[in-house]
């Protein structure tokens, strides 16, 4: 049956996967790409779906009522996917009003805009960090939907409040909402101030390989294809009025990621430069998937040794993609964030 998708925040990196998973997936749905294309939105990113006649790019802001009402009314979709927020927790420990600005009220206006045009699914992307974190001599505890919301970061806090309005709208309005909290995701288009990429790239050009603290903090890695054939279950048969915990059992700590990442490059190890420690730095990420899999059939697919091969080859075949990238703002962004660190 055709449907109309509005997917928000799709010149980023887990949107734009996303975007061209459905496409390729449904050839007679449409896609309506909401993006305000900040810092971390690149319209190149969907050079090769700009064309296609299902698609169709649309560059505003979240926030802006009028225009998101009246992209709505020109679109009448079934179904909207909201990835667009700000996603960086160094920038919102930096700079958090922007941060509350679009991931909570960006939020609200668009389930206003659900409630008004009688939306079948509202789906919000969230994440593992609005459980907090884990202690590293706990490996036997993990995060379940169930966990308390506990966050640590301005990032955290503002998509933890987001998640809480959605249940909101849910509850007391009735908007068929779900919501999905993912692990760490890597793939092709990760923006590179981001761990993996910003290693990858650093490491290319023979610079310092910045580890935060003792390199010892854990993530649960998931290769972001396998995030946006989650969220594609979720949205199609997943409840609304719940939510489901998305990760794949592959926890990892930093420096032994940065070291795989040496080793794939040939670059030597001596590049790796402890440097101060995030504030409020979360130690250990680990999700307990067993409700979306029982419920829902999902499993990862790809597995982590060759996710970070197909990466790590994605930046080497795509350098102009952030090369264009990290020679821009990003320098200042880099000198303010690393400079003295
Ligand atoms: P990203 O930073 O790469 O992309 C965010 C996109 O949102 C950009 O294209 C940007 O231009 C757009 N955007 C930002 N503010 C906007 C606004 N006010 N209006 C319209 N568009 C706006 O982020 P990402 O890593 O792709 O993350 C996408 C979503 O997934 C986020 O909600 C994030 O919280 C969540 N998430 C990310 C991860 C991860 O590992 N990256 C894991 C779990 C959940
Ligand atoms: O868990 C899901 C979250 O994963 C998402 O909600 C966020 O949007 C996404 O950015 C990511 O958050 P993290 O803070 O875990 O990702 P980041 O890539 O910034 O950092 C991963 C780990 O690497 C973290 O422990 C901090 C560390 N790090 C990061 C950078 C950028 C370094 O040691 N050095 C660095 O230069």
């Amino acid at each position: 049956m055709k449907k109309t998708i509005i997917v928000t925040g799709g010149a980023g990196f887990i949107g734009s996967n996303f975007i061209f998973y459905m496409l390729k997936k449904y050839p007679n749905y449409r896609v309506a790409c909401l993006d305000k294309l900040t810092y971390a939105g690149n319209l190149s990113t969907l050079a090769s779906v700009i064309n296609n006649e299902n698609f169709r790019f649309v560059k505003e802001d979240i926030c802006n009522r009028e225009a998101v009402f009246s992209l709505f009314e020109a679109e009448k979709p079934d179904i909207v996917v909201n990835f667009a927020a700000e996603s960086h927790v160094d920038r919102s420990i930096e700079n958090p009003s922007v941060f509350l600005q679009t991931n909570i009220i960006g939020t609200a206006t668009l389930m206003d805009a659900c409630r008004k045009y009688g939306i079948k699914r509202f789906h919000q992307v969230s994440t593992d960090e609005v459980y907090g974190d884990l202690p590293l001599d706990r490996p036997d505890l993990f995060f379940t939907e169930q966990t308390p919301i506990h966050t640590s970061s301005p990032y955290s806090s503002s998509k933890a409040s987001a998640d809480l309005l959605a249940l909101a709208y849910y509850r007391t309005y009735g908007l068929a909402v779900s919501v999905s909290r993912c692990s760490n995701n890597y793939g092709p288009y990760h923006f590179p101030e981001k761990l993996i990429p910003l290693m990858i790239a650093n490491a290319l050009n023979d610079k310092p390989l910045p580890v935060y603290g003792k390199g010892e903090n854990v993530r649960d890695w998931l290769y972001v294809e396998d995030h946006c054939k989650a969220i594609d279950l979720i949205i199609h048969k997943g409840k609304a009025g719940e939510v489901y915990n998305i990760g794949g059992h592959n926890e990892m700590r930093n420096i032994d990621i940065v070291k795989i990442i040496c080793r794939e490059l040939g670059k030597p190890e001596s590049l790796i430069t402890y440097v101060a420690d995030r504030k409020g730095h979360d130690m250990r990420y680990a999700i307990d998937p067993t409700k979306i899999h029982s419920e829902l059939g999902w499993l990862p697919e790809t597995k982590f040794e060759d996710g970070i091969k197909k990466t790590i080859q994605w930046y080497l075949d795509n350098r102009e993609w952030w090369e264009t990238i990290i020679s821009g703002e990003y320098k200042d962004y880099y000198e303010k964030m690393y400079g003295n660190r």
